[in-house]
């Protein structure tokens, strides 16, 4: 099977990428021709503004992708902008592209949600939402230990539901004036580019007529775009592209260290590139299990986010023992948070090894190899392409 997935530049990755996508990219790479690459014009759609750190990100990322087991003597590690293959195969597939299909596309949604949160309008709705938290602190109906977590907590969620109530049309965008927000930032979201990545993502897919592309559940809605463009296009034309399909990645349950999702805007991830001590002092501070406040209360381990990362970085007897020790009351959250950071060291330490070898030309030499053999490939189906097309 001929596999292809793609990746933003984000830079150095974290534990949730691992067992989020690389992981079962390195486990396919065994058994089929697999490319993965680098969506840096994917990054454009979103983050045009921010374009500073798009090429050190890259190089940060695959350097990431081969410590955590990427082979580029069994894959073809890639760059999206250096085959501009994609972008033609994009501009034709656009044509055939109806625009209802991209309007009701979930992930657009979303997307859009996320966008209104990194553009500038988060931190406004935080400076507005911080008097309100101040009063639900005073009257929380539950005693609080952490002062600034709970305050910390409840912003985000705050400014979270405010955000969605605007993506939602909830709250009228003529009247964003007067929570002086300017309707720019809102459209500052609303680009033709935006709106067509998934026409570019069926390209990037296509170019290469993929077997299977592994994807996490968030991308389903994209990998069924991409195969009713390919049905169109077979229909309209020649039956030419194979209707790629997802191949769903199994992820643990693993959030962040906070209990929210992994996320580097929410400093809750544990970096590959981290040292050792970083790494525990941020297991040390992990939420557990808020009914157990004194050492020898029993706790519950199904509900604490430490055991779940226990159930992924320990072995299994050990886990059996944490978790009876735990309810019987015996472990205390401490020393069983120092076992796991112990573990996630022991986990990590080889990948963090084979990271410090790996120099920014060797990446480049990586990428500029990959590059060849990606474009190689998408030529051939682009000749095709326009064969058909009689262009
Ligand atoms: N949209 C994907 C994401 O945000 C990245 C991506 C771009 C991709 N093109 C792709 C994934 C093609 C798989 C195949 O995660």
């Amino acid at each position: 099977m001929r596999i292809v997935s793609g990746m933003r530049p984000t830079g150095k990755l974290h534990i949730g990428h691992f067992f989020g996508a690389v992981k079962n990219w390195v486990e396919l790479q065994k058994d089929n021709e697999t490319l993965f690459f680098v969506a840096d014009w994917h990054a454009l759609t979103t983050s045009y503004k921010d374009i500073s750190k798009i090429k050190e990100n890259t190089l940060e990322m695959v350097a990431d992708w081969v410590a955590m087991g990427l082979d580029p003597e069994k894959s073809i590690l890639f760059v999206q902008s250096k085959v501009k293959y994609h972008a033609e195969l994009s501009l034709i597939l656009g044509m055939i592209t109806p625009k209802s299909w991209l309007e009701i596309n979930p992930t657009y949604k979303d997307t859009k949600y996320n966008l209104l949160k990194i553009h500038h309008v988060e931190k406004e709705y935080k400076d507005k939402l911080a008097p309100l938290v101040d009063i639900i602190f005073k009257n929380s109906p539950v005693e609080v230990e952490d002062e600034k977590m709970f305050k910390d907590i409840m912003l985000d969620s705050l400014t979270d539901a405010f955000i969605k109530l605007l993506v939602e049309g909830v709250i009228d965008r003529e009247k964003l004036g007067e929570l002086n927000l300017s309707k720019r930032d809102f459209y500052e979201t609303d680009t033709f580019g935006f709106f067509g990545y998934p026409v570019l993502m069926a390209s990037d897919i296509l170019i290469y007529n993929a077997d299977g592309v592994p994807v996490g559940e968030d991308q389903l809605p994209h990998i069924e775009i991409t195969r009713e463009i390919a049905r169109r296009f077979n229909y309209l034309y020649k039956e030419f592209f194979k209707e790629p399909k997802a191949i769903l990645t199994e992820t643990p349950k693993l959030l962040g260290t906070d209990g929210r999702k992994m996320s580097k805007s929410y400093n809750n991830t544990i970096m590959i590139d981290e040292t050792e001590e970083e790494t525990a002092s941020k297991v040390m501070k992990m939420f557990t299990d808020p009914t157990k406040l004194r050492k020898n209360d029993p706790g519950h381990p199904e509900e604490c986010n430490v055991f779940s990362y226990h159930k992924i970085f320990t072995n299994t007897d050990d886990v059996n023992n944490i978790e009876l020790d735990c309810k019987s009351g015996k472990l205390g959250c401490v020393e069983c948070k120092k076992m796991l950071a112990k573990n996630l060291n022991a986990f990590l330490s080889p990948i963090r090894e084979k990271r410090k070898e790996i120099k920014k030309d060797m990446v480049r030499d990586i990428l500029e190899d990959g590059n060849k053999r990606a474009n190689e490939i998408a030529k051939q189906n682009m000749d095709a392409v326009n064969e058909i097309l009689g262009l």
